[in-house]
């Protein structure tokens, strides 16, 4: 479990970190960074499609029960954003590739967590560790990525 961890984590930072670094810092990101990060982490923007950012980020509203709504502008930027960098975008890489896919033509999955692909990469670990106290919830990626 231990190797299995580490190199998640450090396939991770390949992942996560390439399209930070390759994309030098692409429009719409820093909105992304500073409006996204409050609850939780920024989730990857290759980890869902095109359709799902974008029904995402029209009912931010009505965001899981919370309000994390924003001004135009803004919600106009990170929309974009999510978008370019979307599984099913140009920038989505093999992993965009693995999850878009993954999910069914007529599916608009609003978790990354509800994704099949999601789920087949996470398929081998033991049920009780997502109700650890450490983690909680499948959505918080950072207990066990860094
Ligand atoms: C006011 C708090 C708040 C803000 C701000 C916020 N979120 Fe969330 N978000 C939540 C909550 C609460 C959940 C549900 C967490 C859970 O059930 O584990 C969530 C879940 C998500 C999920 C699904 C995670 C999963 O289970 O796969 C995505 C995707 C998401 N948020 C994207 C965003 C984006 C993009 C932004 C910025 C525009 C954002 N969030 C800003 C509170 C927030
Ligand atoms: C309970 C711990 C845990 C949580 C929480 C978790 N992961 Fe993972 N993740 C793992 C492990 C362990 C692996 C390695 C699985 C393998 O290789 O068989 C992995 C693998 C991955 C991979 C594949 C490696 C790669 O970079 O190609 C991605 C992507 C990923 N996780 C994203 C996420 C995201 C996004 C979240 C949150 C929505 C998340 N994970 C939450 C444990 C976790």
């Amino acid at each position: 479990m231990r190797t299995l961890l580490l190199c998640g984590a450090l396939l991770w930072l390949i992942t996560y970190g390439s399209w930070v670094v390759a994309a030098n810092l692409p429009s719409g990101y820093a909105d992304f960074k500073r409006e996204c990060s409050d609850c939780h982490m920024p989730f990857p923007p290759q980890m869902l499609p095109q359709r799902s950012w974008k029904q995402l980020l029209s009912h931010l509203d009505q965001h899981f029960n919370a309000d994390a709504s924003l001004d135009a502008k803004a919600t106009s930027n990170i929309s974009n954003f999510l978008q370019n960098y979307a599984a099913d975008s140009a920038n989505g890489g093999r992993l965009g590739y693995f999850i878009s896919h993954n999910i069914a033509a007529g599916e608009t999955p609003l978790r990354i967590t509800d994704t099949r692909g999601w789920r087949r990469i996470h398929g081998e670990i033991r049920p009780s560790a997502w109700t650890s106290d450490k983690v909680k919830t499948r959505s918080n990626c950072l207990a066990c990525h860094r």
